[in-house]
């Protein structure tokens, strides 16, 4: 019987349906978690949220302490620096930057700015949920464009659909959550060179840094451009930062303009200061990581392959894996057993996303994972 964290089934279904009908629903990171059914382990292995069991990187950690003993005050005059070293980090200007708690505030900035009751939301489908749930939660029109049979986006789809709307704004996620599929550059490119009047690209790279094939090109080169392309980025992936909640969004100063009264809120000092540590150390530790992940990952689709279970080729964190038949049981079940993996991504119902953790962690998810698939 396993130890739950104090809070009841009938409490946490009341939480989740609750955020529901809110706008914080926008908080998409924590409605991941939440949305595990049942009681919980305390030693729950989590493989639900694409997060990197890595932690923050440690250079990060000190500088946290380091102003802990200072965060009584608002550090405001630090803050146009902040916006400058993250800007200079993709060799941007800072007013080509706009800074969020986490990718999900300025994503969601971005909804609010460039859909209206005539401008729809094109996303691919299946996707990342946060953007479509804002639009929807707007009123806005998604209009959803599924995915290529290689699991990329039909550019000339999206294409399509936004120039029939008279404009919109067009969400590709590019490494694909939760297909973990890249669009490849020729595509990225064709979506850019043809873009209807009235049209914005927002591109979100949320996983760029663990992509190796040469097919996955980022599209800042666009944002340098001036095109009509938002660039959004995380540090809650690869800098395994997700708790402190600090993302970004790249675009032309016009465009930014257009987003940043929609932000609301200021990312605290503690998260500044170990962002500015992270991106000053993330030469020495990001390879590292990229290879550390690779090799785990690499390990579970070997133990796939010999169970002769299919999965969609990766270039993420997380893999998504054909389960042959309805996998919302298996994904159901596998909390019960001290295991969380992703939530079901409709109209894939026969797919189940697990994120890589450590080998450790991934050891339990084979063993757990095997005992409730084969029973
Ligand atoms: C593709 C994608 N974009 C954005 C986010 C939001 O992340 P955050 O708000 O932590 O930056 C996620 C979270 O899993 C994601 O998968």
């Amino acid at each position: 019987m396993s130890t739950t964290r104090g809070i009841s089934r009938r409490g946490f279904a009341a939480a989740i349906g609750s955020m529901a009908g809110s706008r914080m629903l926008s908080e998409m990171a924590y409605a991941q978690r939440a949305a595990v059914p049942g009681a919980l382990a305390e030693d729950m292995v989590w493989l639900n949220a694409n997060e990197n069991p890595a932690g923050p990187p440690k250079a990060a950690i000190e500088a946290m302490i380091k102003i802990l003993p200072d965060s009584g005050r608002y550090h405001y005059q630090e803050y146009g620096a902040f916006y400058a070293a993250v800007a200079k980090s993709e060799d941007l200007a800072p007013e080509q930057v706009l800074i969020g708690a986490g990718s999900s505030e300025v994503l969601h900035a971005a909804v609010d700015a460039f859909t209206s009751p005539t401008r729809p939301l094109i996303a691919i489908s299946p996707t990342y949920e946060g953007p479509i749930d804002v639009a929807q939660a707007l009123g806005r029109k998604v209009i959803r464009v599924p995915l290529t049979s290689a699991y990329g986006a039909d550019v000339k789809r999206l294409v399509e659909e936004a120039g029939t709307a008279g404009g919109g704004l067009i969400y590709l996620c590019n490494p694909n959550n939760p297909t973990a599929s890249v669009t490849p550059k020729a595509d990225i490119g064709y979506l850019v060179s043809n873009l209807p009047p009235n049209t914005i690209a927002l591109i979100d790279e949320a996983y760029h840094h663990f992509a190796e094939t040469p097919e996955m090109e980022s599209a800042l080169a666009y944002v340098r451009r001036d095109k009509n392309v938002i660039v959004s980025r995380t540090f809650s992936k690869i800098y395994g930062m997700a708790g402190l909640r600090a993302g970004y969004v790249c675009a032309r100063p016009d465009l930014i303009n257009q987003m940043s009264p929609f932000r609301n809120n200021v990312i605290s000092i503690v998260a500044v200061r170990a962002v500015l540590a992270a991106l000053a150390d993330a030469p020495n530790f990001i390879p590292e990581r990229r290879a550390k992940l690779l090799k785990t990952r690499q390990e579970l689709c070997r133990w796939l392959e010999a169970k002769n279970l299919p999965y969609i080729e990766s270039h993420a964190n997380f893999l998504m894996i054909d389960l042959g038949r309805e996998a919302k049981p298996v994904i159901a079940a596998l909390p019960l057993k001290g295991v969380a993996v992703g939530r079901p991504f409709p109209p894939l119902t026969n797919m189940m996303r697990v994120s890589i953790g450590t080998d450790q962690e991934m050891a339990r998810f084979r063993e757990v994972f095997w005992s409730v698939y084969s029973a």
